[in-house]
């Protein structure tokens, strides 16, 4: 009975979550497609080594011949050919390579490994995790995407600099021209001739080798014109110049087109959740040094004995909304134990959502990697949800809907999530309330969320609050803990929170979401440190 009540608010929430826009690639699947990969080019090194093969058979029959023919090219055809046909070695070579090299010939020519490798390739191509059109789409969003939070100078992201992080990743001149490409499908014309112009210098650079600069110059004045017309336009609407993707000055009165140009940039914070949300994931700090000064860190042990031998470090991130991080509060070992459980279910959540999926308008379906644990699948779970319920004072256990089951969510790179509330029902109107299943109604709110970090995060990840003004940086065996409601019940509009695109790496988080209910009477004060 309890199961099922939990199950179904697994349900809802996934549906929740999927059409609120978690846009997201698993490292996992990344990780088992490029192995995909190895194992085909392999398959390609082979057919390459046996083509060569059979080809320098051939070679070497064309070349005996060549070679014992050299000396004796004349003019007149006829005379040649009675000299080939008066000498017994060439009448006996003759003989020898059409007798004996051409069988050879034959029996490569019949031999063919093409269609045992065609087979090979789409056996591959026929795995669910073979990539797709919206896959390769997906990409290229998240390289826009993570160009646009995290400011990215093109000329180091091609040469696989992500901010100050030198890689061995490079794009070529080709890669620049699709993306490029997608930016223009996209209406964002400055970013388009921005790509191009990189594409055009790194052609140089490739001698032609990948696309050939004049192809790119014309694209290249396709899209200034493009861009200039549509800039044209938007000024005589009057409309507001601060989206520089989509426009920088006018192109062509640039003297030349690899000159870059000045972007129009605004940067207006105050109101704007989205700009706010990419400045912290930057690492930029929006607090005021008044409210930094008051935040505090501090050991706490709520008086408990357990806690006594291992006090909690709680690092104060926020003040109003309140928003803390807990250091150290899983080990290395209940993180390799979280991931190894979540890791085989990960799959098994795409498919139940592909069911659910009729239902909903869900695009993507392989973005979602999410999995939900259940605290009996293993002892240690259990000890996490205890843990949890004395680091925070609330009661978390599932089997009695007091919170959900835990949810492990895995993102590679790209992988965000949009600002959005964990609050499912404040705000809703009842109708939609109506609409929802009444057993979740009954099991409240989500109070708090706690949400474990499994990892540390090369760059990116953070998780931002762009109306607390501050980001939390994940940090392995670490956990960020906020409450969703104010103390009156209300949906707080603060908390709007969101997971930064990971620019390198990958990241695991753990979330607990805390009901409402079963805290009713009893939300503690135990994290106020002046209490
Ligand atoms: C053909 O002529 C070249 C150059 O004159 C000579 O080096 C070569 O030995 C000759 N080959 C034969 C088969 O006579
Ligand atoms: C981008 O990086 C390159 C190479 O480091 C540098 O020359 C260029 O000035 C940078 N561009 C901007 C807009 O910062
Ligand atoms: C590349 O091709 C362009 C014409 O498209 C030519 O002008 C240029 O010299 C070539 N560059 C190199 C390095 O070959
Ligand atoms: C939750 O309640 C069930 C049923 O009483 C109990 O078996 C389980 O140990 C509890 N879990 C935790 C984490 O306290």
């Amino acid at each position: 009975m309890g199961d099922y009540a939990i199950r179904q608010i697994v349900y809802v929430t996934m549906l929740i979550i999927q059409v609120s826009g978690d846009m997201h690639s698993a490292s996992a699947d990344l990780a088992s497609i490029f192995q995909m990969e190895q194992q085909v080019n392999n398959v390609l090194s082979e057919l390459v080594s046996q083509t060569e093969t059979k080809l320098g058979i051939i070679r070497q029959y064309l070349k005996e011949y060549e070679q014992s023919v050299i000396n004796e090219t004349m003019d007149d055809k006829n005379e040649f050919m009675e000299r080939l046909a008066g000498n017994p070695i060439h009448a006996y070579r003759l003989m020898k390579r059409l007798y004996f090299d051409w069988q050879l010939i034959e029996k490569e020519i019949k031999t063919d490994n093409w269609q045992s490798t065609l087979i090979k390739l789409e056996e591959v191509r026929n795995n669910e995790k073979f990539p797709k059109e919206e896959d390769f789409l997906g990409a290229t969003s998240a390289l826009v995407r993570l160009q646009d939070t995290y400011e990215l100078n093109i000329t180091e992201l091609v040469r696989g600099n992500l901010r100050g992080r030198q890689t061995h990743a490079e794009l070529t001149a080709l890669d620049c021209l699709f993306m490029g490409k997608h930016a223009f499908d996209e209406g964002a014309y400055a970013r388009a001739v921005e790509w191009l112009e990189e594409s055009y210098i790194l052609a140089g650079l490739e001698n032609n080798q990948t696309i050939r600069q004049d192809h790119i110059m014309e694209v290249i004045q396709q899209a200034i014109d493009k861009h200039d017309e549509a800039l044209h336009e938007a000024q005589q609407r009057m409309a507001v110049l601060s989206d520089t993707k989509s426009f920088r000055l006018p192109l062509k009165e640039k003297p030349a087109v690899l000159q870059r140009n000045e972007m129009i940039r605004s940067r207006k914070y105050d109101k704007d959740d989205a700009a706010k949300f990419n400045a912290l994931c930057r690492g930029e700090s929006l607090l005021s040094e008044e409210i930094l000064g008051q935040l505090k860190c501090w050991y706490e042990t709520h008086k408990e004995p357990y806690l006594f031998l291992m006090p909690i470090k709680i690092e104060q991130n926020s003040i109003r909304p309140a928003i803390y991080t807990f250091h150290d509060v899983l080990n290395d070992l209940e993180i390799e134990t979280i991931k190894e459980l979540a890791t085989p279910l990960l799959a098994r959540a795409k498919v139940l959502a592909k069911q659910a999926g009729s239902k909903t308008t869900v695009s993507n379906v392989r973005t979602s990697k999410t999995a939900w644990l259940e605290d009996k699948l293993h002892p240690m779970l259990h000890r996490i949800s205890q843990r949890i319920a004395l680091v925070t004072g609330l009661k978390v256990n599932s089997s009695f809907d007091e919170a959900e089951i835990l949810q492990v969510a895995n993102y590679g790179i790209g992988g965000h999530y949009s600002p959005h509330h964990d609050y499912l029902m404040k705000g809703k109107t009842d109708e939609e309330l109506g609409k929802m299943n009444a057993r979740e109604l009954a099991t409240g709110d989500r109070i708090a969320t706690f949400m474990f970090y499994l990892n540390d995060v090369e760059r990116g990840g953070s998780t931002a609050f762009p109306r607390a003004g501050v980001a939390v940086k994940p940090v392995k065996g670490g956990a960020a803990f906020w409450y969703n409601l104010k103390r009156n019940g209300q949906g707080d509009p603060d908390t709007l929170h969101g997971a930064c695109p990971v620019l390198l790496g990958h990241k695991w988080v753990s979330n607990k979401w805390i009901r409402e209910t079963a805290q009713s009477f009893n939300r503690p004060c135990l994290l106020d440190p002046d209490e």
